[in-house]
């Protein structure tokens, strides 16, 4: 197959972050997707509907003219959101949903929260107007190895909640181990999960192997190769549990190649076909459209949507690096290397 046409894609999982950062990502990620759901880890974190409806408009003035881009937009639960807070979103045209952090797992998480008891009154709102809950799903205690967090999240933070709240939506966001695919196809429908472009390509073997690659740095971080061979399964079953959530997250090229660098890969501008690449290597490029553009807006119970896009089997080169801020760069996931599918 040489060409594929999809039903245009949505990320159902991306930073854009604010202010002057938005020049760069807001063009780079419409260029790829219809909607986006717009994370709210900023300084200081997007909280309430009003904050939301603010940012979205800040991300709109970005938007370059004629393309048609519809950010979705996200609170960010602390200790102190108010179960009074939840009523607003359903009556909200451009919210969707709510972001768990716990406290301290990664970019901007401070504020997070510090035990899922404390907002359980928020999670029964959450359950009664079918608000999706989305899920940083990696504990933090300093003693728990990080490549074991997330498997320990599932197991001490994630079942207890499903257990109370059966019926509540939850998006477990960026899956890196079998362990959470598995338990995600445990569930019932209410439970779904999105995969990165960088955890169906990569293991943690291309991250450390011969030299400390910080491009590759992302949390949850990379994990061993048996990981990404069952991610990799879920993602092209055709099983809409799982869909597409890039968690493009722009950092300053300093910011990255630092001796304490951040976390967060930056694939807005390709990630089309960052996921071409990784169904097709497993001849699975039949499956791709759910993925990336049906099963994420029927979760959310929105409408799919009506544009479509062609992909074409031909040869495309990673750009070395973006501009960024006032003057420095963004190195985008396998910047300068070939992929072998281009959007057109
Ligand atoms: O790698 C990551 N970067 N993981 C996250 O959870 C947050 C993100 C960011 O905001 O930079
Ligand atoms: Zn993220």
């Amino acid at each position: 197959m040489n060409t594929i046409t999809l039903t245009q894609p949505d990320d159902w999982h991306a930073h854009l972050r604010d202010g002057k950062a938005l020049e760069r990502t807001v063009p780079d990620l419409a260029s790829q997707f219809h909607r986006a759901i717009c994370m709210p880890n900023l300084v200081p974190p997007v909280k309430t509907v009003e904050e939301a409806l603010a940012y979205r408009a800040r991300i709109m003035a970005h938007v370059p003219e004629g393309v048609a881009f519809d950010p979705r937009m996200v609170l960010y639960l602390t200790d102190h959101t108010s179960p009074d807070e939840i009523q607003k979103i359903k009556h909200s045209e451009h919210v969707n949903a709510v972001k768990l952090y716990p406290a301290g797992a990664t970019t901007n998480s401070a504020n997070g929260v510090s035990d899922i008891r404390n907002v359980y009154a928020v999670l029964e709102q959450l359950e009664k107007y079918q608000i999706p809950l989305l899920l940083h799903g990696e504990v933090t205690h300093s003693h728990i190895d990080i490549f074991d967090r997330e498997k320990r999240f599932l197991d001490e933070v994630l079942q207890p909640v499903i257990q109370q709240f059966s019926d509540l939506k939850i998006v477990l966001e960026h899956i890196t181990t079998a362990d959470a695919a598995q338990f995600v196809l445990a569930q019932g429908r209410k439970v779904a999960a999105t995969i990165t472009p960088q955890h169906l390509l990569f293991n943690r073997n291309d991250m450390l192997v011969g030299g400390i690659k910080p491009h590759f740095y992302c949390l949850p971080i990379l994990k061993r190769q048996s990981h990404q061979t069952t991610l990799l399964e879920v993602a092209t079953s055709g099983n809409p549990k799982f869909f597409l959530g890039t968690d493009s997250a722009p950092h300053a090229q300093d910011a990255k190649e630092n001796a304490c660098g951040c976390a967060g890969c930056y694939s807005a501008f390709t990630a089309i076909e960052l996921y071409a690449q990784a169904f097709d290597q497993v001849g699975k490029i039949e499956r791709l459209e759910g993925f990336s553009s049906h099963f994420g807006a029927d979760f959310y119970g929105l409408p799919r949507n009506t544009q479509q896009i062609t992909l074409v089997k031909e040869d495309f080169v990673i750009p070395e690096s973006f501009d960024y801020l006032e003057d420095q760069k963004i190195i985008p996931l396998l910047a300068g290397k070939t992929l072998q599918w281009r959007k057109m």
